[in-house]
């Protein structure tokens, strides 16, 4: 069969990833650079300390992605990039190295977007089927999507205020937890007898929208209060009681798009996937409905270029090709 090999780049935040993808499904290599090592002392991610360190490791990124390939720039096929939502300066980094390449080697272009990337990892791992409705939880989205076919994405509901794994990353930052903070809630959580009692914010009846930031508040204020009367703080039971309201608005809402749309998979994409008792709701809720819960690996949950290829090709697959006048979009729709 004829051998498609697409290079992959995503630079949207603080992660440089470079990948080969072989026909969409095949990972043939998918490097990642992770800054957080550079942006842990500030607490997050600074963009334009992200920008520099993109600039720097860019290059040796990607050719140790077709060193690792075992692939010559001869023997591609495409270079595909994320062009958008993201941190503008990061972004820039991505689009102008795929462009120079794609010019370079005569090779088609393709933009691809970060969160059809994040929902397309799925591919990398299961055969997918439609209509489908996919949770995309990570440390800058919190979305609901119904994809109806292949590459038509509707954004059914969306964070109002913080994403999920930003709510996690301030919560652990006000228990004096490092960042990113979202694993040392989960584990606190699992460790945790008692929850402290939360508020959930489920909005209007009908919308599958989230809000983070009042239960954000409702923990720091939990947290002054006890340290205003002096008294010990368990940060165990506050893991617990953050935690359960996020985890059971995220499980209510998905499944509750899964009935109205009919969708005959749950995809669990972006970091937060991470969380074990998110996955583990979540597989109960779909065992008893019926629905396939489909999740893939953490290393193609997290920002990684694989997951970039695979939506590539599908878009490569349909001839939705990008010109050299392509632009990094920090606001683009999906
Ligand atoms: O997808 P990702 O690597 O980067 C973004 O695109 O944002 O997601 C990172 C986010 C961080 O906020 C981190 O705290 C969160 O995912 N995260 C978790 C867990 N592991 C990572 N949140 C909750 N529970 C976890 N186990
Ligand atoms: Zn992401």
């Amino acid at each position: 069969a004829h051998r498609r090999l697409i290079l992959a780049i995503e630079t949207s935040c603080d992660e440089t990833s470079v990948a080969i993808v072989e026909n969409g499904t095949k990972i043939l290599s998918n490097v990642v650079s992770s800054q957080i090592e550079t942006h842990r002392r500030f607490g997050g991610v600074v963009p334009e300390v992200a920008s520099r360190k993109h600039v720097e490791s860019i290059t040796w990124i990607i050719e140790e992605a077709l060193d690792k390939a075992d692939v010559r720039p001869g023997q591609l096929s495409a270079i595909a990039v994320t062009e958008g939502p993201g941190l503008i300066g990061a972004l820039l980094v991505g689009v102008v190295a795929a462009k120079t390449l794609a010019y370079a080697l005569d090779l088609p272009l393709i933009g691809v977007h970060h969160i059809a990337g994040h929902i397309y990892a799925n591919q990398l791992v299961h055969e997918l089927r439609y209509p489908l409705v996919s949770l995309v939880v990570s440390g800058g989205h919190t979305e609901l999507v119904y994809v109806e076919k292949e590459g038509s994405f509707r954004i059914i509901g969306q964070t109002r205020d913080d994403a999920a794994g930003e709510a996690y990353d301030k919560v652990a930052r006000a228990l004096k937890l490092p960042y990113p903070g979202g694993p040392h809630i989960d584990r606190l959580a699992h460790e945790a007898e008692e929850a402290l009692p939360l508020p959930r914010a489920w909005l209007e009846p009908e919308s599958y929208d989230f809000s983070f930031s009042g239960l954000k508040s409702a923990v720091l204020a939990a947290l002054n209060q006890a340290g205003m009367k002096g008294l010990p703080i368990d940060a165990r039971a506050v893991a617990k009681g953050f935690q359960d309201s996020v985890v059971e608005v995220l499980v209510e809402k998905s499944l509750r798009a899964v009935q109205e749309y009919g969708a005959k998979q749950l995809l669990l994409a972006g970091g937060v996937a991470a969380n074990k008792g998110l996955r583990q709701q979540l597989a109960d809720r779909c065992a008893s409905a019926g629905v396939p819960l489909i999740a893939p690996p953490l290393s193609l949950c997290t920002d990684n270029a694989a997951m970039i290829a695979a939506a590539a090709h599908l878009k490569l697959e349909r001839g939705q090709l990008s010109s050299l006048e392509l632009k990094a979009d920090p606001a683009l729709d999906l």
